[in-house]
Parts: C-alpha cells; structure tokens; sequence
C-alpha cells in the first residue's frame, strides 16, 4: 500500500533521506522514530507527494512519484489524512469549520457535512467544543481537532507527525488511545515521534530512522537496538 525503494532526499547539500527503502501494508500501525533531524517529517512528506524522492520511488496506494501528474495529487491527499508537526490549523475559525473544511473542499453536500463533522468530533471527545475558536483551545485540544481533520474523510493511511510532541503524559495518552481508535476501525497509521518509549511500549511495528538511513528491523521477539 505504501512503498519506498531506494529512496534518497536531498536538500541542497543537506542529504535528508538515504538510501530508504520499506513497505506499510493495508491498516497496518507503524511507527516512525529518530532523533530531530533524522529525516522523519520528509518521510511523511513524500508519502503525501508534497515533497518527491531525488532518486528513488515513493507509491501510496495507486499513486507513484516519479509518474503521478500534478492534477491527481488532491485526489490522493483527500483519502490520506495528515497530522502536522504544526496542526495547521485556522485559530481565528471554530473547531467545527476546522474541521468541516476537509469536506467542503471535496464538494460534500451540506448535511452530510453537518453529520460527519460531529460525529468525528464526538469519537475525539470535542462535541462540547464544536463552536468554539481554535485560538482558545489548549494544546491537547488542538492536536484533536487536527486529528479530527484528519479522519474526517475517512483515510486509508493517516499520518501523524509527532503528535503528542508538546503534550502532558496524560493528554499524550489520550491522543495514542484515538490513533490505536482509527487503527482498530480500520486506518493504517503511521507516527513520527522521537518518544522512543512510546513507540516500544505500544507492541506496534518499529521503523528506525538515523541521520536518513533505516536501521534493520527488529524481529518479532528480540530485543530492540537503542542506538548510541
Ligand atoms: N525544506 C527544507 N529545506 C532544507 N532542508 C530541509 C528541508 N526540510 C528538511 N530539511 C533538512 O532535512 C533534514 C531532515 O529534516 P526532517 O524535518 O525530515 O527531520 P525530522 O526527523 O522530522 O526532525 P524533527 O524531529 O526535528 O521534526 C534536516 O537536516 C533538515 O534541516
Ligand atoms: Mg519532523
């Protein structure tokens, strides 16, 4: 479903991405974790065919990077949902236009709009929040809204950057419980974190990212490399 093969990623002189290859299957969970720097968010990013490979080719699903066609992209972007190290979110707007946003774009008719808004914002525990403005919420609340957002259009793949990265232990488990949620209904997942506890602690699928390069992945049963 996702596939990298010998995927490199340069930035100028800065090598972000070497030599990547791996394969997500269909409603797999997986995480992503390395330090700052090692090249986590251009993963993700060229999952989302908003950055491509300098040599190498990224597939999702029936998408490929060095064939797809610039109109096609948006078609791609609405069956993935993507949480940004950022949120990317409108703070002058309400939790509900936030998140109605993603459908509106896609020309869903209104009604269907008004159910699929609220029902995604009840499995996040914001219906009380619905007409608020973004700009008041608290971290942990805007991280839902950009969760939210994300599931709205029901993915086959959601991505998430570092999605607990500025949140309490007890927020951040909350926002792991709403992951392993969407995995367990059905959506691939994939997280980029540094929280290597998190990542082991889960029993999900480890991906180790280091200065751009994948370390070989652990079996099943054996102990995890810590790196140095
Ligand atoms: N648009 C860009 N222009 C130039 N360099 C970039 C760009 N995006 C990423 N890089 C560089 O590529 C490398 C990998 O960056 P990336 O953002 O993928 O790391 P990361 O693992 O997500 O880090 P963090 O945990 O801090 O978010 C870094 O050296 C970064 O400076
Ligand atoms: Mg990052």
């Amino acid at each position: 479903m996702i596939s990298f093969r010998n995927v490199f990623k340069s930035f100028g002189d800065t090598v972000a991405v070497s030599d990547v290859s791996f394969r997500i299957e269909r409603g797999e969970f997986v995480y992503l974790i390395g330090p700052s720097g090692a090249g986590k968010t251009t993963i993700l990013k060229m999952i989302h065919h908003e950055e491509f490979p300098t040599s190498g080719v990224v597939e999702a699903g029936d998408f490929r990077s060095d064939t797809v066609r610039t109109s096609a992209i948006p078609k791609l972007r609405r069956r993935l949902g993507f949480v940004h190290q950022d949120f990317r979110l409108i703070g002058d707007r309400s939790v509900y236009e936030n998140v109605a946003i993603a459908l509106r774009i896609v020309g869903t008719a209104r009604r269907v709009v008004q159910r699929r808004v609220k029902e995604v914002l009840a499995e996040v525990g914001l219906l009380g929040r619905t007409r608020d403005k973004v700009s008041t919420l608290s971290g942990g609340e805007m991280q839902r809204v950009a969760i939210a957002r994300a599931l709205v259009n029901r993915p086959f793949l959601l991505l998430a950057d570092e999605p607990t990265g500025n949140l309490d232990p007890g927020n951040a488990a909350g926002i792991y419980e709403l992951l392993d949620r969407a995995h367990l209904g059905g959506t691939a997942v994939l997280v980029a974190t540094h929280d290597q506890n998190a990542a082991r602690l889960s029993g999900h699928r480890v991906l180790r990212l280091e200065k751009g390069r994948l370390l070989p992945e652990a079996l099943p049963g054996s102990v995890p490399r810590t790196g140095s």
